[in-house]
């Protein structure tokens, strides 16, 4: 299994509006960090969909390495 490139250790933080979709990038490569903007396209990975349940601020992760995709757990302060 590939390892996902890691743009930042840290989360980005990010206003969310409830109900819509987000598409978080897996790959780490997506200039539009945290979400995909296709140059994830020839690898093995995919772009994750997260629906936010209400308007809040959302961290989504930056390493990448998230065991609770695609927000941030901490594990990043492990990496
Ligand atoms: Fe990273 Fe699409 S650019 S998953
Ligand atoms: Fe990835 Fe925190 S930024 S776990």
């Amino acid at each position: 299994m590939s390892e996902p490139h890691i743009p930042q250790k840290a989360p980005y933080v990010v206003e969310v509006v409830a109900g819509k979709k987000y598409f978080w990038c897996r790959c780490g490569q997506s200039r539009q960090q945290p979400f995909c903007d296709g140059s994830h396209k020839g690898s093995p990975f995919t772009p994750l969909e997260w629906q936010a349940p209400k308007n809040q601020q959302a961290f989504f992760c930056g390493c990448k390495h998230s065991n609770t995709a695609p927000l941030c757990d901490g594990t990043h302060k492990s990496l």
